[in-house]
């Protein structure tokens, strides 16, 4: 089963002067499980194309398949109830409400959906602790270190047990131990069944994926598998900026699974 698959897919901005061809026609297929990093030059499409997977936007023309739903078919209404209870989104800038606690940002979804009772806050607090956050339950985002922002975010993501997370440039602003912990985690959710799509400038990165697809000026420039050794050696050399007293289960990431 595909978590998502793309044909032909295309995304055109109309601007006054001109005509911007963002993606000229791009195909692959995402299996269930797999870890995605998107690499490419600035302009060449990555975050327009993280943005149509996330229905944030449509495409000009082409298809985009959903697990079986095409999204070409769908309403508006669908649309959002996809975006919101289908997909989990990690962006670079955290995008948290300052007002309200790690429990609270992470509950934000479920809002929407007037769904918060005892047991869903009750998993709220679990992810807190699934990202190592059980202490700082009740702080708010300025009171938390970059990584431990995104760590809420990461949580956030997870509430509705989404399709597939969609990360841009998520690890952008963090220095290396704490991209370091925050690929460690990925590593966690990806072994545990989590796909995950991402966006990265860094080699080091995209190393830590199944898989890199490379865009250029809007089209698939390649599509290569990472070696499992390579995976293995780029884990290691996380982990290794990771202080032991801090690594915890981080451990467990080293086990890349296939
Ligand atoms: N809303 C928009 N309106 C018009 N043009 C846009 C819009 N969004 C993106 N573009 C253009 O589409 C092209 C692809 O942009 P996109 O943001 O997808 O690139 P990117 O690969 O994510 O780049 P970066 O690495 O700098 O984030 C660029 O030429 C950009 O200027
Ligand atoms: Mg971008």
């Amino acid at each position: 089963m595909n978590a998502c698959s793309i044909r032909d897919l295309t995304k055109e901005y109309v601007l006054k002067s001109e005509t911007v061809r963002a993606l000229r026609g791009v195909s692959f297929d995402v299996p269930e499980g797999d870890y995605v990093a998107i690499m490419g030059p600035s302009g060449s499409g990555k975050s327009t194309l993280l943005n149509l997977l996330g229905c944030l936007d449509l495409p000009s023309s082409g298809e985009l398949l959903l697990g079986t739903d095409n999204v070409a078919t769908m309403t508006d209404d669908q649309l959002a109830e996809i975006r919101s209870r289908r997909i989990g989104f990690v962006f670079q800038s955290y995008n948290l409400i300052q007002q309200l606690t790690v429990v609270e940002n992470i509950q934000v979804p479920l809002y929407y959906q007037g769904k918060l009772g005892p047991k869903e806050r009750k998993r709220c607090i679990d992810l807190a602790q699934r990202v190592g956050l059980e202490d700082r339950l009740g702080h708010r985002p300025m009171q938390l270190s970059g990584g431990q922002q995104q760590r809420v975010a990461i949580a956030r993501s997870l509430v509705n047990d989404p399709y597939f997370i969609l990360a841009d440039e998520a690890t952008g602003n963090l220095d290396s131990k704490t991209t370091a912990e925050i690929l460690a985690l990925f590593d966690q959710l990806n072994s545990e069944g989590r796909t995950i799509i991402m966006v990265t400038h860094e080699d080091e990165v995209a190393e830590r994926a199944k898989r890199i697809v490379r865009l250029r000026d809007g089209l698939l420039q390649s599509d290569e598998q990472n070696s499992m050794e390579s995976r293995k050696e780029a884990a290691a050399r996380g982990l290794e900026l990771i202080p032991p007293e801090a690594r915890g289960s981080l451990n467990d990431s080293l086990e890349v699974k296939a």
